[in-house]
């Protein structure tokens, strides 16, 4: 993280402002799920934030079509049913289902784009795809929380 992007957080901290990190109540929605439901979403969490690792290193590598196929089988619509994806939507909000749903076809658009970049060697093309990842994992845990 640049020093820029600190600076107003440590401030923040500082003055006894609200951090996005600190309390329960922290306007996100919480989302009640049965444990093992619950024991089920975190472990296909921590994964895909496993793949989005796995993904960046290839493309630093050069190996698009290596990412393609990470990003399809552990994120895209390929995925959905290793994920149970259809057993946990019956507990999520309707925006939280449409968030989840986005980001699988996110991924699967990333998977077409890296396999193109593996012939045009387009890098900073594939990286805006990985973005369009990324931004639903990011709009749907600033959204929703689980109980
Ligand atoms: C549809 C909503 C949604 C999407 C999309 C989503 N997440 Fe999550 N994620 C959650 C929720 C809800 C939690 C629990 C947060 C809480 O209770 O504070 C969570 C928790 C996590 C955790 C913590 C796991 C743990 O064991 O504590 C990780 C890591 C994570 N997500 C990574 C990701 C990554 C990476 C992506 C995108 C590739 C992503 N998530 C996409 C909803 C989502």
């Amino acid at each position: 993280m640049q020093k820029s992007s600190v600076a107003p957080l440590l401030l923040a901290g500082l003055l006894g402002a609200p951090l996005p990190l600190a309390a329960a109540d922290d306007g996100r929605v919480a989302v009640d799920m049965p444990e093992m439901m619950r024991a089920h979403m975190m472990a296909n969490m921590r994964d895909h934030l496993t793949a989005i690792h796995e993904i960046q290193g290839l493309l630093a590598a050069g190996e698009y079509d290596a990412a393609a196929e990470v990003a399809e089988t552990r994120l895209g619509m390929s995925s959905l049913g290793s994920h149970g994806a259809s057993h946990m939507a019956g507990f999520m909000p309707k925006g939280m289902q449409e968030t989840g749903t986005a980001m699988h076809q996110a991924a699967s658009r990333f998977a077409v784009t890296a396999q193109e970049a593996a012939v045009t060697r387009d890098l900073p093309r594939a990286l805006g795809a990985l973005g369009g990842i990324t931004t639903n994992c990011v709009a749907c845990h600033a959204a929703y929380r689980l109980k």
